[in-house]
C-alpha cells in the first residue's frame, strides 16, 4: 500500500515518472530567444537614431537588465554571459564559462556560429545556452574602433570592461536560460 501511494505520488513530482524531455525544453528555451534578442537591438536602435552612440550606451545600460527580467517568463530565466564582460553582472557560471570555451574552440575550428547551441541538466536545474555572433552594429561598442565619446562614457561607466576588441563574426557571448525540472509538467 506504502509503495503504491509513493508511485502514485510520484507523477506530481513531474520529471520523477517520465525521461526529462530535453528537446521539448530547449526548443522552448530556444523559443524565448528571438523576443529577447529584437528588444535589445530595436532598444539600442532607437536611442542610436535618437542621440547617438553614447545615448545608446546610456539605454543599454539602464535598460538590459530590465528587458531579461521582462523576458524571463516563469519559470524560465534569460540572460547574456560571456567569457569578455562589459557588466560583471553578467558573469557565468561554472557551467557556463565551460560552454562559452566550448563554443569558442569549435567557432576557431570553423564552425558557424548560428547553429551554436548547447543544453544540460545542471542541478536541478535544465540549462540551455545559445552562442551570440559579433555583428556590425555590435562593432560601435565592442569593436577595435570605438569612437572616443563612446570609449570615454564605457570607461565611466563599466571601468572593468572587457568586451572591446571584437572582430565582425567573432564569437560575443551567449544567451543563457534556465528553469528548475521540479516544475515540469510530464
Ligand atoms: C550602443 C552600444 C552597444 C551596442 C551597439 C551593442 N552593445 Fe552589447 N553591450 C553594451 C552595454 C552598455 C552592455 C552592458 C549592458 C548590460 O547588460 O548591463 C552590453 C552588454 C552586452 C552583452 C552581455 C555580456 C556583457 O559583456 O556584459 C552581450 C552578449 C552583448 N552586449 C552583445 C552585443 C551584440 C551581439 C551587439 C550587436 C548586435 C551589441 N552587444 C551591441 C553596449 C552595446
Amino acid at each position: 500500500m506504502r509503495l503504491l501511494l509513493i508511485c502514485a505520488a510520484l507523477p506530481a513530482l513531474g520529471w520523477a515518472a517520465a525521461p526529462l524531455d530535453s528537446d521539448r525544453l530547449a526548443a522552448e528555451a530556444a523559443s524565448l530567444i528571438p523576443p529577447f534578442q529584437q528588444q535589445l537591438l530595436q532598444t539600442v536602435q532607437q536611442a542610436v537614431a535618437s542621440g547617438g552612440p553614447t545615448a545608446a550606451v546610456e539605454a543599454c545600460q539602464a535598460l538590459a537588465p530590465g528587458i531579461a527580467a521582462q523576458h524571463s517568463q516563469s519559470p524560465w530565466r534569460i540572460g547574456r554571459t560571456a567569457l569578455r564582460l562589459r557588466n560583471p553582472a553578467n558573469q557565468a557560471d561554472a557551467w557556463e564559462r565551460q560552454v562559452l570555451e566550448d563554443f569558442a574552440r569549435r567557432s576557431q575550428a570553423g564552425e558557424p556560429l548560428a547553429q551554436m547551441r548547447q543544453a544540460a541538466v545542471v542541478a536541478g536545474e535544465f540549462r540551455y545556452m545559445q552562442a551570440i555572433a559579433t555583428g556590425e552594429p555590435c562593432l560601435a561598442c565592442h569593436g577595435s574602433q570605438i569612437k572616443a565619446p563612446v570609449a570615454a562614457l564605457l570607461d565611466q561607466r563599466y571601468p572593468q570592461d572587457q568586451a572591446r576588441g571584437f572582430q565582425l563574426g567573432e564569437l560575443r557571448g551567449a544567451f543563457t536560460l534556465r528553469r528548475p525540472i521540479s516544475e515540469v509538467q510530464p
